[in-house]
């Protein structure tokens, strides 16, 4: 450890109440207040933002205000940069964190923690599957009995209380492949055309994976093989369309002429849950997968469907005497029959959506929720719940300059329909209630710190404050659609957000909710197509402007909330709302990325314990009692250090007249807490109820993890040679078994 991190570092022992006295103190006053309250049922409230309902936090929007617990600390001494095939984590390979992994050590105080390699891809996920080795050559049939590739967002979903910090359901996305490591038995991918078995391969390496984790001896966690929960979400899967789309004639396929279900989920990148224990997978890349060289409409051209080939060539597999059911034609959706029935022309329009898993029943049907809005989907995060009133998500369409939403259901939230961890409730009828009818807003940032969400129903009119042509018109008559078309509106999203004038951003990625606060937060995570002050903006598909339907903008000037042109480092933006179902919010940016290549813009004084550029992943960690870590994941690797995760309290912190909330006097609060091995980016977050395990995601490694045979090994270990590198979730523990980062 250098002595500029030395210096500049956080924690100091005698200064800084363990979180643990803190919490104590505090829910021991409030259970008073609230007759008695458990810290279990306090902190399950607060998960779900219920705690406002029972006192004067009702209200609370500000990190400021007085009847917050004190602020909490974080305990760890911020590590290095690294650039090696390791996981390195505070302490990571000390005497202590071997000893723990090896024989499960008694608490000692040095801080070290462990990290655990579980569910790496490949991994059998039940008794059909086949145990993984290096020299593994993979089928349709051995994917789809295994753990699929390239993991990013997933979610934890109890089966009983008693044991939510030991055994749970994890419900894991599989967003893309590495063709290379997929087939490296027989030295890559065939040409074109694909052999088929390759193409269902790659198809079932995409997806969703949902298995029974447990926490075994030495709290060395794996798969637990014989569950019930157990099951695999591919790109061919068959799904239900619900919502304003469903049904209707912009999504009659060959496979469904009555346009109520589709095949497949892909490209599943940063996910979502909801209060009622669903899990949400969000379709991002996707239009990549397509190909459409005639017929095109403006949603092909606004999404950047592909002309004359897809990312894998799946297409190329059609014709195969194998193929069942247009399995392989479908990805090719230029019109080839008499009408929408007999082809494919409308297969990329049952894609792009938010789709809801029931974890807990492996044999219900995903739903795709057309009414969250359809373009490329990041994520999918819950708003501040309250009783009583409208349920709401925030979701971001990861592309240069686009878009934030939100989603404001028509039912108000009824308690009663919380999650019950086990129960056979039906979920997805719950989802129906509060994801299918609603509305859908686009975000719009003010200079002067405030912002509003525009309205995307077909009858909204065309502001003229947006200088457009087609300012008075109906969204609907703008777009070309029938009067009261939904399902038209929801198809081009993107192009009715254009109209209405919302604030074009620096790729939206992950968001995350303060359930106490409400204040939301979201990552910009970078954006090479912002050009200076005083620039005009650029259109994509030739067009001139981006009223134009199919037309968005290819390049455009900073604004307030993307205040840096070509952005490399990206920022984390924040925002509140009076109340869930508002359409106005105050914004402010929380802190600005910046690599040590120059102090030029490092507008939140970052230093070298917490240098990071391209912010990603994203989660408010409530540590109950209105404190939480807010856990920042980076995609960039950089020349100083590979991707990372890094960690901040954010109540307490004060922006004063900075740039940013994290500035020159407050910068040491945010600090690096584990950093992945080379060439991987880092997604994907949660932690047990307990607090004791976090887990991670690393992405596309370049040669790790080391290969010990085990689908267990040490992620702090790097491999002594070359590997077949296998993306993987990783569990970080205390060597102590305390709680993570306090
Ligand atoms: Fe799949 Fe926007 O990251
Ligand atoms: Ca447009
Ligand atoms: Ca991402």
């Amino acid at each position: 450890m250098s002595e500029e991190i030395e210096d500049h570092r956080l924690l100091n022992d005698s200064e800084n109440e363990p979180f643990s006295s803190v919490l104590e103190r505090r829910v021991s006053r409030r259970s008073i207040m609230r007759g008695g309250l458990s810290v279990a049922a306090v902190s399950m409230l607060a998960g779900f933002g219920l705690t406002g309902c029972n006192d004067d936090d009702d209200d609370n929007v500000s990190t400021s205000d007085d009847d917050r617990a004190a602020a909490m600390m974080l305990a760890f001494e911020a590590i290095a940069g690294s650039k090696t095939d390791a996981v390195v984590v505070p302490g990571s390979g000390s005497a202590q964190a071997n000893a723990s992994l090896a024989a499960g050590a008694a608490a000692a105080t040095t801080g070290a923690y462990t990290a655990q390699v579980v569910m790496p891809w490949g991994t059998p996920i039940n008794n059909s599957g086949t145990a993984w080795r290096s020299d593994l050559a993979f089928t349709p049939e051995i994917q789809a009995n295994s753990v699929g590739m390239h993991h990013d967002g997933m979610h934890n979903f109890p089966i009983s209380e008693d044991t939510a910090s030991s055994n749970f359901i994890m419900a894991l996305n599989n967003e893309y492949i590495d063709q290379g490591a997929l087939w490296a038995t027989q030295g890559g991918p065939s040409d074109t055309p694909r052999p088929a078995d390759e193409s269902r391969t790659e198809i079932n390496a995409h997806g969703v994976t949902v298995v029974e984790l447990r926490r075994g001896d030495n709290r060395v966690w794996d798969v637990v093989r014989s569950s019930q929960y157990n099951r695999r979400i591919t790109s061919a899967t068959p799904c239900d369309l619900a919502g304003p789309v469903a049904g209707s004639s912009y999504v009659v396929t060959a496979y469904d002429n009555t346009g109520m279900s589709t095949r497949g989920t892909n490209n599943n990148c940063a996910n979502g849950y909801t209060p009622w224990g669903t899990y949400l997978t969000c379709e991002e890349n996707w239009p990549d997968i397509f190909r459409k060289d005639s017929g095109r409409e403006a949603d092909d051209d606004r999404l950047g469907i592909r002309s004359g080939d897809t990312r894998y060539d799946w297409d190329t597999s059609a014709g195969d005497e194998t193929e069942s059911n247009g399995e392989f034609a479908r990805f090719n959706a230029t019109p080839s029959g008499e009408t929408a029935a007999d082809d494919y022309r409308n297969e990329p329009r049952t894609f792009g959506y938010i789709v809801e898993i029931d974890p807990y029943d492996a044999t219900s049907r995903p739903v795709k929720r057309t009414a969250l809005g359809r373009f490329r989907h990041e994520g999918c995060w819950p708003g501040k719940l309250v009783a009583g009133e409208p349920v709401v998500f925030y979701s971001g369409h990861d592309s240069r300059n686009e878009y934030i939403y939100k989603f404001v259901s028509d039912a108000k939230w009824d308690p009663a329909d919380a999650n019950t961890a086990g129960a056979t409730t039906d979920r997805l009828a719950i989802g129906a209630k509060y994801m299918d009818k609603g509305t859908l807003y686009a975000a719009k940032f003010n200079a002067d710190g405030s912002g509003e969400w525009l309205e995307l129903e077909p009858d909204t009119i065309v502001p003229s404050s947006a200088g457009s042509a087609y300012a008075g018109m109906t969204l609907a008559s703008a777009l070309g659609l029938e009067a009261g078309d939904r399902a038209g509106i929801i198809i081009n999203t993107a192009d009715a957000a254009d109209l209405m004038g919302a604030t074009p951003m620096d790729r939206p990625e992950w968001g995350t909710v303060d359930p106490v606060s409400g204040e939301v937060y979201m990552t910009l995570t970078n954006n090479s197509q912002r050009t200076a002050q005083g620039t005009q903006p650029t259109y994509s598909n030739d067009g001139s402007s981006d009223d134009e339907p199919g037309v968005g903008f290819a390049t455009a000037p900073v604004n307030a909330a993307n205040p840096r042109a070509d952005n490399s480092d990206g920022q984390v933006i924040r925002w509140v709302e009076p109340s869930p179902g508002e359409t106005t919010f105050k914004w402010d940016i929380f802190v600005f990325g910046k690599v040590p290549t120059s102090e030029d813009k490092n507008l939140s004084s970052l230093s070298e314990q917490n240098f990071f550029s391209s912010c990603d992943g994203l989660w408010y960690d409530d540590r109950g009692d209105g404190n939480g870590i807010l856990w920042i994941e980076t995609d960039s690797g950089t020349e100083y250090t590979n991707d990372q995760v890094l960690a901040v309290v954010p109540q307490g912190l004060d922006k004063g007249n900075n740039d940013s909330v994290i500035h020159e006097g407050n910068q040491a609060q945010l600090k690096r807490f584990a950093v992945g091995p080379n060439g991987c980016e880092v997604t994907g977050i949660f932690a047990t109820p307990d607090k004791t395990a976090l887990f991670i995601n690393i992405q596309h490694p370049g040669n790790w993890p080391a290969d010990d045979g085990s689908n267990t090994p040490d992620a702090t270990v790097a491999p002594s040679g070359t590997v077949r590198p296998r993306a993987s979730t990783v569990v970080i523990q205390k060597a102590d078994g305390g709680q993570i980062a306090v």
